[in-house]
């Protein structure tokens, strides 16, 4: 896969824990950072205003349409109604969110992936599933100083230029980008996301791991 180094303008919906990591962490690497809220009094865009004073804020439509990559990074039962009044034109969606369900199970029971959903929501996006299988403090920070192998980070969606510019975001934030094919590749990828949500969330152990994309030719 060919990786576009440009820096880009992006806008984010959603700028709690993992929106916030990733937008920071992408600003710091020259990225252009619009958070895109209608709520004027949300706590989470406040604080991350306060938090990097490089970002700028924009209702939602206003950001998405001036930005070139949008990030989703919401609670996955908002999305319909967050998505379904916005326009996209034809513009890259990373669905960062997750259906989850009682006692940490798949939110849609397994039947169709939360991105494919997204995809209903906003037929005029290229949704690319990505930054969800592990917890937001790798997003944050994406060095693993005892390795010398990037970390993986998986990614699936149905147009390969918006996978392109998604792959780009990934490297530069320090992972080895693998595209796992198309969208209906995503539920595989929200069930990984069960499996690290249940080893760290649930079970207690560290946030701070990720996983390794190993090939022999
Ligand atoms: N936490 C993780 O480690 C992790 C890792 C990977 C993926 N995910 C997925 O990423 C998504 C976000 O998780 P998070 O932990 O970042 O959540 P969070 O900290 O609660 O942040 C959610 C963000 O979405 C905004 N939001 C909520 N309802 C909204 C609506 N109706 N319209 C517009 N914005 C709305 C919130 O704004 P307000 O503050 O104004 O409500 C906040 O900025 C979830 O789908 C989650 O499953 C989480």
């Amino acid at each position: 896969m060919k990786l576009n180094p440009k820096k880009m303008k992006l806008a984010f919906i959603g700028i709690g824990n993992v929106g916030f990591a990733l937008a920071n962490n992408l600003q710091q690497k020259g990225h252009t950072i619009v958070v895109a809220s209608n709520d004027d009094h949300s706590e989470t865009v406040q604080k991350a205003l306060h938090q990097n004073v490089h970002f700028s804020t924009k209702k939602i439509q206003d950001a998405i349409d001036e930005a070139e990559v949008v990030f989703l990074a919401t609670p996955f039962q908002a999305n319909e109604s967050v998505l379904q009044s916005l326009s996209f034109h034809g513009k890259t969606l990373i669905d960062c969110t997750n259906p989850v369900g009682p006692g940490i199970s798949h939110g849609l029971n397994s039947v169709i992936s939360g991105s494919e959903k997204v995809q209903e929501w906003a037929p005029d996006a290229k949704v690319v599933k990505a930054f969800t299988i592990y917890g937001f403090e790798n997003f944050a920070n994406s060095h693993y100083p005892n390795y010398s192998q990037q970390p993986a980070m998986l990614l699936a969606g149905n147009d390969t230029s918006a996978k392109a510019q998604t792959a780009s975001l990934i490297a530069d934030l320090g992972f080895e980008p693998v595209d796992v094919g198309g969208l209906d590749q995503a539920l595989h990828l929200e069930h990984m996301t069960l499996l690290w949500v249940k080893r760290v969330r649930r079970d207690g152990h560290s946030p701070h791991f990720v996983w390794g994309y190993m090939q022999r030719d």
